[in-house]
């Protein structure tokens, strides 16, 4: 049985899409994963298969009538035993724990919303997981199901050459990653850190920690803040306070 993403859109056509190719697209022929869609239009209501109405209390655009995204997702075989996750900016951003998460059960039901977004009972009354991929607003969550599918898909068994590279990156240490170097030694002036010619293995191991976190102070002070807490946390747990970095 391989992992199993469902995707319930109003545009089944944007599956696999870009995710049919590369990796992920070598681990869907080898069936490593697979992607099925659910065309929430065919769940839609009268002659014109409406999936969606005006909102309560006014406002702009129209809202995704509860009960045609509860019926589509009735529709999902096993749907109780796997995470229900909607696509919004609303929800909690998305973390590479999260996708480990995913990735150690049997698969997702990834629930897409257009217009202003879907009906706020049937995410309650269906233990609805909200994540968000950004502080920023698409016109759907289609890419965002394809980001976390992405995301995904490279961590599960088999798809990635070495075992290693899936999580020895950025943010699985809590740190972003140090920059990459390769041939040629000397590029328009440019020559690559000497450090990474010495064959100091040790030598090289620091310099790239010392990367790993001046970078991640300079761009990502929430992530700096979340590292230092914890460095500073073992260190007091281990009763090493002169070399505590607390400040
Ligand atoms: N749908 C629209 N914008 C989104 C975002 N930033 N993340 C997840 N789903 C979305």
């Amino acid at each position: 049985m391989s992992w199993k993403a469902t995707v319930v859109t109003l545009f089944p056509e944007m599956f696999p899409g870009p995710l049919g190719q590369s990796l992920a697209g070598r681990a869907l022929e080898k069936d490593l994963w697979n992607c099925e869609t659910k065309d929430m239009r065919s769940f839609g209501l009268g002659r014109h298969n409406a999936v969606d109405d005006t909102p309560f209390g006014g406002g702009a655009g129209m809202v995704m009538r509860p009960d045609v995204v509860d019926a589509a997702l009735a529709s999902v075989d096993h749907a109780e035993s796997l995470p229900v996750i909607y696509l919004t900016p609303r929800g909690r951003p998305l973390a590479q724990a999260d996708v480990r998460r995913y990735v150690a059960g049997p698969g997702v039901v990834l629930l897409c919303g257009r217009y202003e977004g879907v009906d706020e009972r049937v995410l309650q009354a269906r233990a609805v997981e909200q994540v968000s991929i950004g502080d920023y607003i698409l016109s759907g969550g289609e890419l965002a199901a394809l980001v976390l599918l992405d995301a995904c898909v490279r961590l599960l068994p088999g798809v990635m050459g070495s075992a290693e590279s899936g999580e020895e990156e950025s943010f699985s240490g809590g740190l972003l990653e140090y920059p990459h170097y390769t041939r040629p030694a000397e590029w328009q002036g440019r020559v690559v850190p000497e450090v990474l010619l010495s064959g100091n293995h040790a030598a090289i191991a620091a310099w790239r920690r010392e990367q790993s976190e001046m970078a991640t102070r300079e761009r990502r002070p929430d992530l700096w803040a979340a590292y230092d807490a914890h460095l500073n946390r073992n260190m007091v747990a281990g009763g090493d306070l002169s070399t505590s970095r607390r400040h």
